[in-house]
């Protein structure tokens, strides 16, 4: 199954809740990190959770394992059904990060890989590949991997085996969902469906790679 994710990175509820009721019937999950929820509080998970879709948190979370684990918790009691943590902390943080997901009856994925160019200067290649490994270890539920890099999602697939792949990086940051979507089991696509001029539309054409 490849998903379709909404990342909801608008500034405001009213936003927020007009996209979701657009596209909600085209999504499998929604989104959100420190845009929206600076934008709008945490209470905003609550009203979108309102639309039966799961909820990730994208705080990249990156902080110590007790940290790591408050933050968490405040994540799943607010109504997130996932929370992506940074996986460069090394496995005490990010099993601190999955075993409070878990006690939440919830899911918890990796970042090895970002989307963008910078993504390349620190980390990537074997240091992606090693957290990759990592978030394996740590009963992660699966990693975040670029779209942009279709390469590169065949190397940490072999890594991760049939952990799930949630990919950003299609649309707005040049990865085509045609050529990712048979290799992932979520394509995160943002700006390329809110910012369209018919963001129904968009998440229905995007829809259309679910497998
Ligand atoms: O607008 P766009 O489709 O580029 O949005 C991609 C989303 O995925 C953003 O919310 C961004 O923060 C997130 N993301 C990413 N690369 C990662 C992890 C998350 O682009 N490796």
């Amino acid at each position: 199954m490849t998903d379709l994710i909404l990342a909801l990175d608008v500034l405001t509820r009213e936003e927020a809740i007009e996209i979701a009721e657009k596209t909600a019937p085209c999504l499998d999950s929604i989104k959100i990190g420190y845009p929206l929820v600076l934008g709008a509080g945490l209470s905003i998970a609550g009203e979108l959770a309102e639309f039966g879709l799961p909820l990730i948190a994208d705080f990249k979370v990156a902080d110590i394992p007790n940290t790591n684990r408050l933050i968490a918790e405040h994540v799943f009691e607010a109504g997130f059904s996932a929370i992506i943590t940074q996986g460069f902390t090394g496995s005490d943080s990010v099993t601190s990060c999955v075993e409070a997901a878990h006690d939440a009856g919830g899911e918890c994925y990796v970042v090895a890989e970002m989307s963008h160019p910078g993504a390349l200067e620190f980390l990537s290649g074997e240091n992606a590949e090693k957290i990759a490994g990592m978030a394996v270890k740590c009963n992660a539920d699966g990693i975040i991997a670029p779209a942009t890099r279709p390469d590169r999602v065949r190397k940490l697939r072999e890594i991760i085996g049939s952990k799930k792949i949630l990919s950003p990086g299609i649309g707005a940051q040049g990865g085509s969902a045609k050529d990712i979507a048979n290799m992932i089991d979520g394509m995160i696509v943002g700006r390329s469906i809110y910012q369209a001029e018919d963001p129904a539309k968009a998440a229905r054409e995007y829809s259309e790679f679910r497998r």
